[in-house]
């Protein structure tokens, strides 16, 4: 990674292939790019938080890089989807693991922002608010305005997953210029 650029963590919080998540995602960090560097961040193959392997001394290999990652990054974008009213349990699970071991929360005290997206027409407004609430125990700081509620997300991408819709591209551009003085603001 380049040294003295701001970098910015991207987490896409579906693991799925053809994940609408994963290209706004990917949108998204195409407008960010012009101020920081952004690096997308695996979170499928992090194993479910168990506590043992903390106390224990077993930390999984993939839990140690990913929290050296968080530790190292100075910002968060994250996209998730909407599962039944919530954030996933895939992102849940990341958030936790680089909360712990208890008195070592590598997310504290950093800035973020937040996108919802869905299939649906609610644009995952659900996941984003249950998203918010772990988040200001994880003393993030999340960028409240503007909100981002991407509906019917399938209508939005071309074949090659493409963000074309041109209204979506330019509010997504707009959060994203938005975010990068959030970031200034809080990293000041
Ligand atoms: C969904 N979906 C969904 N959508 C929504 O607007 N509100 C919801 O509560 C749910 N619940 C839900 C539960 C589960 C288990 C799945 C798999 C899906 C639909 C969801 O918005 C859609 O599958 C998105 O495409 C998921 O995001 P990715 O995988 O495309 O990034």
């Amino acid at each position: 990674m380049e040294k003295n650029k701001v970098k910015i963590g991207v987490i896409a919080g579906s693991v799925r292939k053809e994940s609408f998540c994963k290209k706004t995602a990917r949108a998204v960090a195409s407008f960010l790019s012009e101020h920081f560097e952004c690096r997308p961040l695996e979170i499928g193959n992090l194993a479910m938080y168990n506590q043992d392997y903390d106390d224990e001394q077993r930390v999984p290999p993939e839990w140690r890089a990913f929290r050296n990652d968080i530790k190292s990054l100075d910002g968060f974008l994250f996209v998730t989807p909407e599962y039944n009213r919530s954030f996933s349990p895939v992102l849940k699970n990341a958030l936790d693991i680089a909360s712990r071991p208890w008195g070592q929360n590598l997310w504290s005290g950093k800035p973020a922002a937040l996108a919802g997206v869905s299939t649906g027409k609610f644009g995952a407004s659900g996941a984003c608010a249950h998203l918010r609430q772990t988040m200001g125990f994880l003393n993030l700081f999340p960028m409240q305005q503007p909100e981002v509620y991407i509906g019917e997300a399938a209508s939005l991408f071309d074949g090659g997953g493409n963000l074309t819709n041109q209204g979506t591209r330019q509010f997504l551009a707009d959060f994203a210029s938005a975010f990068a003085a959030w970031v200034e603001r809080i990293n000041r």
